[in-house]
């Protein structure tokens, strides 16, 4: 069977996910060990488990034929992969936060997606800074680093903990299942066995 390199995050949360979904779409994946290694190689395949926003990355290059990654970081890393399955997963969305009560025009706007959000701006016809943080964007709002904040929003208890409301969703996300262009040629076979499988 021709070998395939799957890029999962290494986040628990979401690669218990990734090897759920890899699992029922009929891959034989044993139970990683607790460790801190970042490439597991089975008899038919490798997982490389990697950080939520490069999992594009190693699969727009080609290191991994394919991964499981969410569509923030998707969009984020605007890099020309195929996307053939939405996974599901947690729903959750793309939101324009700002403190409860704000009025003031926002001129400056704190994200860990600063590309994202300058297009989710282009398209709004906003101008207005984008500040890039990387993590606890919720504090850039609440201390005043940023007017705002485009973060993703999933069960809504940050916000509300917070003293935050969303202003605008700006679009709906979820877990998709991409694939290196080139691969999809090259492993053909296993690659649209699996779409299929995890399609279904
Ligand atoms: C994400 C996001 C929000 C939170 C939203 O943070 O940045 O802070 O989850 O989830 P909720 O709506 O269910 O409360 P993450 O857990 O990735 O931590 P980070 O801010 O440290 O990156």
């Amino acid at each position: 069977m021709t070998p395939l390199t799957i890029a999962i995050p290494s986040g628990e949360r979401s690669k218990t996910f990734a090897l759920t979904c890899l699992r029922k779409a009929g891959l034989v994946i044993p139970e990683l060990e607790q460790s801190r290694s970042l490439q597991f190689d089975f008899p038919d395949v490798t997982l490389l488990l990697v950080k939520d926003p490069d999992v594009p990355v190693y699969v727009d290059v080609g290191v991994a034929d394919c991964g499981i990654v969410g569509k923030d970081w998707i969009l984020e890393a605007a890099r020309d992969t195929y996307e053939p399955v939405d996974l599901g997963g947690n729903n959750y969305r793309f939101s324009l936060i700002r403190v409860a009560g704000s009025t003031n025009r926002i001129e400056r706007i704190a994200t860990r997606y600063p590309r994202a959000t300058r297009v989710f701006l282009r398209e709004r016809g906003i101008s207005a800074d984008v500040i890039a943080l990387n993590g606890k964007i919720e504090l850039a709002a609440l201390t005043g680093l940023a007017d705002a904040i485009v973060d993703i929003v999933e069960t809504g208890r940050t916000l509300t903990e917070n003293g935050l409301i969303e202003n605008e969703i700006l679009m709906q996300l979820s877990t998709r299942f991409i694939v290196n262009r080139a691969a999809l040629k090259l492993k053909a076979s296993r690659l649209r066995e699996l779409i299929h499988c995890l399609a279904k």
